[in-house]
C-alpha cells in the first residue's frame, strides 16, 4: 500500500519531491505545508492536495500521514530542519529530511537520538550515490575488483570563475562556513559510502580575491584531507563557483585499490574501470578496461532514485541500521564537517570526528 506523505517546505526542492512522489507507486502525496501561504496554496493547487501553514496544523488535520518530508532550508540551508523534524518524530511519523540534516551538529545528534528512541525511520536526502555509476562502483568493490583500498580523490562543487561572481548572495550564504555546512554533506556522504567511516580530518579553507574584495565572509574553497578507518586516505576538494573544474566536471570521484581503480564522472554520467591485474604501461595514460556510459546527463535523476529507496526501505520495514542514507549517515557527514571547521580554526590540526551513536540498542553517546 502506498505510504501517505506530507511535505513541509514548498520551495524549489519541496516541489521537486512532490513531483517525485506523484510518479512513485509506493507513495501517495496527501498534504503540503509552508509558512508562506502563497507557496503552500500554489503547491496544493498543483498537486490537488490540501494546503497547511504549519506542521502542527497538518498533523492534527491529517493523522493518516505516515511520512513527513522536511524540505525547509534556513541559514546554511539547514537551520530550519530541526523544529519540523523533531515535531514530526514526536508525533510518531517517519521522516525524510533534506541535507544537510542540520547546520548545527548538536541538533543533528538530537534528531538521530529521538528517531532511535521512538523506533522511527529518519532518512536524509543524500542523493548523490543513488546512481547507476555508483551502483557499478559498489559492485566492483563487492566483487573484489578494487582490492585493498589505497586512496580516494573526490572533487565536487560548482563551476564558475571570477567573471561569474555575483556577490555574497542571500542571507543564508553570508557566514564563514555556509558552503561547508550546506554542501559538504554530499561529498562526505559519497566518501563514506565507498570508503567507510572517517577517523581523521585535516582542512584548509580559503576564498579567492574577488570574494575578499567584496567582504564575502564565506570560505568557498574547501580542501580536506582524511584518513579512513580502513587505513586508506582520501582527499576532498570542494569550491563554490570560484573556478572551472577540469577533467571529470563538477562531480568526479576516483577510488583506487591494489587490484583496480574506478572513476565516476559527473555523478550520473559515466564510470571508468582500470583492472590493475591486467598489465599496463606504467608511464602511459591507460585505456580503461570498462566504460559505463549511462546516457544520463540530468543530475535530477538522483531524486526519484533516492526517494524510491527510502519508500522501499520504509515499506519493507528494514531494520533501522539498514536504512539507506539514514539520519545517522547524515550525522556522520556533519561530524566530519565540524571536524573540518575545527581543523581549520586550529591551523590545520588533525581532528578526530566525534564518535557516532551505536548502531544497535544503546543509543547513548560516549562520554
Ligand atoms: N539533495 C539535493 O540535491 C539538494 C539540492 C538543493 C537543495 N537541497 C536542500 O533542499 C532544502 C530546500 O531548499 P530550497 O532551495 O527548496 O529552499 P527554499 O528556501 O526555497 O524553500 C524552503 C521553504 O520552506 C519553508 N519553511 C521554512 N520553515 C518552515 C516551517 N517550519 N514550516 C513550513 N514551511 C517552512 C519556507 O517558507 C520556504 O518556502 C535545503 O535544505 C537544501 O539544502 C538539496
Amino acid at each position: 500500500m502506498a505510504l501517505k506523505i506530507g511535505i513541509v517546505g514548498m520551495g524549489g526542492i519541496g516541489n521537486t519531491h512532490a513531483g517525485v512522489y506523484q510518479q512513485d507507486e509506493l507513495a501517495q502525496l496527501v498534504a503540503v505545508c509552508d509558512v508562506k501561504k502563497e507557496r503552500a496554496d500554489e503547491a496544493a493547487a498543483k498537486y490537488s492536495v490540501p494546503a497547511f501553514y504549519s506542521l502542527q496544523a497538518m498533523l492534527s488535520a491529517m493523522p493518516e500521514i505516515e511520512i513527513v518530508d522536511v524540505t525547509t532550508s534556513g541559514y546554511e540551508n539547514g537551520s530550519w530542519h530541526y523544529i519540523p523534524v523533531m515535531e514530526a518524530l514526536s508525533a510518531n511519523k517517519h521522516v525524510l529530511v533534506e541535507k544537510p540534516i542540520s547546520n548545527d551538529v548538536r541538533e543533528a545528534r538530537d534528531m538521530v537520538q529521538l528517531a532511535g528512541q521512538k523506533g522511527l525511520y529518519l532518512g536524509c536526502n543524500l542523493n548523490h550515490f543513488f546512481t547507476k555509476p555508483a551502483a557499478r562502483g559498489e559492485q566492483l568493490i563487492a566483487e573484489g575488483k578494487i582490492g585493498e583500498p589505497v586512496y580516494i580523490v573526490h572533487k565536487m562543487g560548482f563551476n564558475g570563475g571570477q567573471a561569474a561572481y555575483a556577490g555574497p548572495g542571500a542571507e543564508r550564504w553570508k557566514r564563514p562556513y555556509s558552503h561547508l555546512k550546506a554542501f559538504l554533506a554530499h561529498p562526505f556522504s559519497v566518501l563514506r559510502h565507498f570508503g567507510g567511516d572517517i577517523t581523521h580530518v585535516q582542512a584548509y579553507l580559503n576564498k579567492p580575491g574577488v570574494r575578499k574584495t567584496a567582504n564575502d565572509l564565506m570560505y568557498s574553497i574547501n580542501s580536506v584531507h582524511v584518513r579512513f578507518e580502513n587505513g586508506s586516505t582520501g582527499y576532498l576538494l570542494s569550491q563554490r563557483g570560484d573556478a572551472m573544474f577540469g577533467l571529470g566536471g563538477w562531480w568526479s570521484f576516483e577510488m583506487a585499490g591494489t587490484k583496480g581503480t574506478f572513476v565516476i564522472e559527473n555523478c550520473v554520467e559515466k564510470l571508468y574501470f582500470w583492472d590493475a591485474d591486467k598489465p599496463k604501461d606504467s608511464m602511459a595514460s591507460p585505456t580503461p578496461d570498462e566504460v559505463l556510459d549511462t546516457g544520463i546527463k540530468d543530475f535530477g535523476a538522483t531524486f526519484p532514485a533516492r526517494i524510491h529507496a527510502f519508500l522501499e526501505d520504509v515499506s519493507n520495514g528494514v531494520p533501522p541500521e539498514l536504512l539507506r542514507a539514514s539520519g545517522r549517515d547524515a550525522l556522520a557527514t556533519l561530524e566530519y564537517t565540524f571536524a573540518a571547521i575545527r581543523s581549520f580554526e586550529e591551523g590545520g590540526a588533525v581532528v578526530r570526528p566525534e564518535a557516532l551513536p551505536n548502531l544497535h540498542g544503546d543509543i547513548t553517546r560516549p562520554i
